[in-house]
């Protein structure tokens, strides 16, 4: 007989090759996506702030005593002069009225505010969280380097505001891009940490070669996405999104002109905006192309379905984002297509990180749930009341489905639907359900006892074995004869 695993002990330790599975905690998940959300926004409210021509209307950093815009007449006055002694005001916005200037100065006030407000709703609860000793070391000190990106990202912010503030008075591009670039870093750092938390389990069995091309190509797509990113800001940034207004031809050809007329070659990547634009485009065409492979091979092999919803959700997020690039190019960039194209961009981030945290996992878990829990179905099927009833009671207390009951009382379920049920949760949390299913199938096994060992036991004994392949001990627990 295969040794019994007691109820109370943990599904990992079934598997000792296994890291113990750490529990996920849904409330610091959910802190986490919500600090995400405001950042995402934060993002945009930045993106029309720039295409407002709003970013250069508070010609100072302050802050802590920034914090609080102008009251009464007098304090928007002197506000006002504060920005009519800029270069902007002087070269770009001569005789604009002081309510013009509350227009802009409320763009920028408010990214500014809404940057504080992000900070806090890090800060504050991490604090209360470490004082109260509820948080893991590791995640405690994760999340504090990112607040520190975040006031690296505020001096960032200023030095890119101060970069406009001279005779010429438009922001430097590449300081742009680098402030566009450590806002989606520090948001794609956080939504990585919060997916931890929503999902988080052991490391669960060594992947398969397809599982580790799979996850690396993923892996690749965050990356290219990342690229995409500071390439649009660069685009951005330079106003590089004024020429060639068609699609998909740049001027006569795909391939336009003048794309290296700058010495050394480099300097085109981030100086001369035909290179610009020209690069965000090819980017744009060979992340739909990579995008849509990827899900393409995610799809033709067993894959967890959770991978297969995120790698569809990231090719449509990706063609989403190409039209909408396409329309804020033909139509001359407007403040609404910009802060769409942008927003656009934050959502295909979000979806490859998805993607590529889903493809961390066994690409065969589910195939393996499947198989598993469809050989336990048909245990059931094949046993007695009593111990229907008490597989079903291990059922429930595993979580992984809920007990119904049979018109005679005892729990019956074909193999498939059980294989389905199975199949669902090993979808959300697969390592994890397959080590407590594994454990069920054990149990089972042992209340059915020797002389029952035909046909169920071997039905279950495939249950098992599956799962020892995939937790990692394939052949190293054989049952005893
Ligand atoms: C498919 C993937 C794409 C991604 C991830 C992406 C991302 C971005 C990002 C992050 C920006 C900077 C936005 C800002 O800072 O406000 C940007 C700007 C821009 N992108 Fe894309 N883009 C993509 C495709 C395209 C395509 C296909 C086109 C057109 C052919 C395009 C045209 C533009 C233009 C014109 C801008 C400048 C907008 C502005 O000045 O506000 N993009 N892109």
């Amino acid at each position: 007989m295969i040794a019994v695993i007691g109820a109370a002990q943990r599904p990992a330790e079934i598997a000792g090759s296994v890291r113990p599975p750490v529990a996920p905690s849904r409330p610091l998940a959910l802190w986490l996506f919500a600090a995400c959300l405001l950042l995402a926004v934060l993002v945009v409210v930045g993106g029309a702030t720039r295409l407002t021509h709003s970013g250069l209307s508070i010609p100072e950093w302050k802050p802590v005593t920034g914090t609080l815009p102008p009251f009464g007449a007098a304090a928007w006055q002197a506000q006002f002069d504060r920005y009519r002694a800029t270069p902007e005001y002087r070269l770009a916005n001569p005789g604009m009225t002081l309510d013009g200037f509350r227009t802009i100065f409320w763009w920028e006030y408010t990214h500014r505010l809404l940057a504080r407000l992000f900070g806090l709703v890090l800060l504050l609860p991490l604090v209360v969280l470490v004082v109260r000793r509820r948080i893991a070391p590791r995640l405690a000190a994760q999340l504090a380097g990112i607040v520190a990106l975040v006031g690296v990202q505020g001096a960032l912010g200023w030095f890119m505001v101060a970069s406009g503030l001279v005779d010429d008075p438009r922001v430097s591009a590449l300081r742009l891009t680098a402030h566009l670039g450590l806002a989606t870093l520090i948001l794609a750092l956080l939504f990585r940490l919060a997916l931890g938390q929503w999902t988080r389990t052991g490391s669960g069995p060594a992947p398969t070669a397809r599982g580790r091309r799979l996850r690396a190509a993923a892996r690749g797509l965050v990356a290219l996405v990342f690229v995409q990113l500071l390439s649009g800001g660069l685009v951005a940034g330079s106003r590089a999104g004024v020429l060639f207004q068609i699609f998909p031809r740049m001027g006569e050809s795909f391939v336009p002109a003048g794309l290296w007329t700058l010495t050394p070659a480099p300097l085109n990547l981030l100086h001369n905006l035909v290179t610009i634009q020209f690069t965000h485009r090819l980017l744009a065409w060979t992340l739909v192309l990579a995008g849509g492979l990827f899900v393409l091979a995610v799809r033709r092999g067993p894959s967890p379905r959770r991978l297969c919803r995120v790698a569809t959700l990231l090719a449509a997020a990706l063609a989403l984002q190409f039209g909408l690039g396409v329309a804020t190019l033909l139509a001359g960039v407007t403040v609404g297509l910009g802060v769409a194209h942008q927003a656009g961009a934050l959502l295909v981030l979000a979806a490859a990180i998805a993607t590529a945290h889903a493809a961390g996992r066994s690409e065969e878990t589910a195939a393996l749930a499947v198989q598993g829990g469809g050989a336990v179905g048909g245990a059931l099927e094949g046993s007695h009341v009593a111990e229907q009833e008490a597989l079903g009671m291990r059922f429930e207390q595993t979580g992984l489905m809920p007990a119904t009951e049979h018109p005679d009382g005892g729990l019956e379920r074909r193999a498939g639907e059980v294989g389905e049920l199975l199949a669902g949760q090993a979808d959300g949390d697969p390592h994890l359900a397959a080590l407590r299913l594994a454990d069920l199938a054990r149990q089972a096994q042992e209340e059915q006892g020797e002389a029952r060992l035909d046909p169920v036991a071997r039905q279950l004994d495939d249950a098992v074995a599956a799962f020892d392949v995939m937790t990692g001990q394939g052949g190293k627990q054989q049952p005893e004869q």
